[in-house]
């Protein structure tokens, strides 16, 4: 295999954007392709001004100042890009599919499927097709049947490459990750070599014994295996949050004291009003349907057990909220601080917030919205994807302000979704002063000092104590 001196990569999004800037930035002597059939995503990491690229990453915009124009490129030609590289990665959307069979469980591959078409017609040479999206085990196989059965007889090597990185550390998580994994058909010299080229490729930046090659397969589920575990560890300590409340214990201490036993190890172990993001709900459902389609029905149950704790203790977090303003929110102004589903990111993918908020919302509250990275076209297009009511009453309900003080002027009740740091800096006397009496608190990330916020005056609610 010859060295790789071209890469294309399908889909401009969370995963194949940063991924993209550093790989460029950390192999100069490789062109970086990033093509998106979306134009307006691809203007905005066009945009002169890096500030205005269209995902916002600590360090992110530093790298694709010093990479763009050369040897990163973004465009919308999405049939040349692919023409000229030798090594093409497919980092395009997989939700969950809300239609027909695995309705709202298996991972919707439609946009997949039209890349492997779309490569297999254009390709004129061979090509090693990486894929970088999280997808259910054995897509590997279904992308070689349609390649090798449309293209034009050229030589397809597929590798599965998965992306481990985490949105708002996700330069860090790239730049030195705990492990690059690279599946490939290593039992063929071809599918060896393809290995290697990829492996070639992080080598500018990661230390071998950081690279691991596996087969296929194993590649594949590691990925789903990894955000399982992870989703798991945090619905494990949620539901000891609701199990601290009732009898008098911490969840903070009791994480710290479970934490230190170096076995089960301290991260991760965050209560919190239920985990989002576009990951970890999508890979359990699709865990889950993947297991029930062997038959193995135990092995779903045990996993969609993750998610349904997780629905719970979002659902719970919003009654709780219901039931201390006297059994009704009707008519009553909240104030909702964070609509991420984490700080440090503007993705709001499965947020928490959207949850918490239609349940508000369907006891009749009115939400003032203030998160510093969301905007309000994003919040009303989350609840309006729901189709819980209608886009008129969804912006006739919720606003979206500019700063937490406005957000929490004359409301009933304050409810802290996203772990912002910015929220701690906050001046909570004057807000106490300018909210209703009672002045109702609820800390959904634990994020509070929870004896500085009673000094003031508020009725404080934090989850797991
Ligand atoms: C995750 C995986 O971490 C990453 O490896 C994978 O590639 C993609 O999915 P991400 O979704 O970006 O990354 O965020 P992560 O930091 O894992 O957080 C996921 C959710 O869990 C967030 O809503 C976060 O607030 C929540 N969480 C995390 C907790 O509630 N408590 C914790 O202790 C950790
Ligand atoms: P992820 O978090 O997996 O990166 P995103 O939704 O952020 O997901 O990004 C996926 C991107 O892939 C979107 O910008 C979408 O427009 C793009 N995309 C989907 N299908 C195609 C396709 N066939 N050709 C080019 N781009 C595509």
């Amino acid at each position: 295999m010859k060295q790789i001196k071209n890469i294309c990569c399908i889909g401009a999004g969370y995963v194949g954007g940063p991924t993209m800037a550093i790989i460029a930035q950390k192999c100069p002597h490789i062109n970086v392709t990033v093509v998106d059939i979306n134009e307006k995503r691809i203007a905005a990491w066009n945009d002169e001004d890096v500030e205005n690229i269209p995902i916002y990453e600590p360090g992110l915009s530093d790298i694709v100042k010093e990479a763009r124009g050369r040897n990163l490129f973004f465009s919308t030609e999405v049939d040349e890009a692919i023409d000229k590289a030798e090594m093409i990665f497919i980092s395009v959307n997989t939700p969950t599919k809300t239609y027909g069979m695995g309705k709202g469980m298996a991972a919707d591959l439609k946009y997949i499927e039209l890349c492997a078409r779309q490569i297999a017609k254009v390709a004129k040479t061979d090509k090693i097709v990486v894929e970088k999206s999280t997808l259910p085990v054995r897509t590997a196989q279904a992308l070689k049947d349609i390649l090798e059965n449309t293209g034009n007889g050229v030589n397809f090597q597929i590798l599965s490459n998965p992306e481990f990185l985490a949105e708002g550390t996700a330069v860090e998580d790239l730049l030195s990750p705990d492990r690059v994994l690279i599946g490939g058909d290593i039992d063929t010299q071809k599918g060896k070599e393809a290995v290697n080229a990829l492996v070639d490729v992080y080598s500018n930046w990661v230390s071998r014994d950081h690279i691991l090659t596996t087969n296929v397969w194993s590649s594949e589920l590691s990925k789903l295996t990894a955000n399982a575990f992870l989703a798991q560890r945090v619905s494990s300590i949620n539901a000891m949050s609701e199990l601290c409340e009732k009898t008098g214990a911490d969840v903070n201490e009791v994480a710290k004291a479970v934490g230190m036993d170096t076995r089960i190890g301290s991260k991760f172990l965050q209560s919190s009003v239920g985990f989002g993001g576009s990951c970890f709900q999508k890979d359990i459902l699709n865990l889950v349907y993947i297991a029930k389609s062997f038959g193995l029905n135990e092995v779903a149950d045990y996993w969609e057990q993750v998610i349904i704790l997780n629905d719970h203790q979002k659902k719970r977090f919003a009654a709780n909220i219901v039931k201390t303003l006297y059994n009704t929110v009707s008519g009553k102004k909240i104030a909702i601080l964070g609509w991420a589903f984490k700080k440090d990111t503007n993705d709001t993918r499965e947020s928490a917030a959207i949850y918490v908020s239609d349940y508000l919302l369907n006891e009749q509250a009115e939400i003032v919205v203030y998160d510093p990275k969301v905007t309000a076209e994003q919040i009303y297009a989350d609840l309006d994807y729901l189709g819980t009511r209608t886009e008129a009453e969804n912006r006739f309900l919720v606003k979206a302000v500019d700063s937490a003080e406005e957000a929490c002027r004359d409301a009933h009740a304050i409810a802290v979704l996203t772990e912002w740091d910015e929220f701690n800096e906050l001046n909570w006397e004057e807000i106490y002063r300018n909210m209703l009496k009672p002045a109702f608190l609820f800390d959904g990330r634990r994020l509070l000092n929870r004896k500085a916020i009673e000094r003031i005056g508020f009725d404080f609610y934090a989850i797991g104590k």
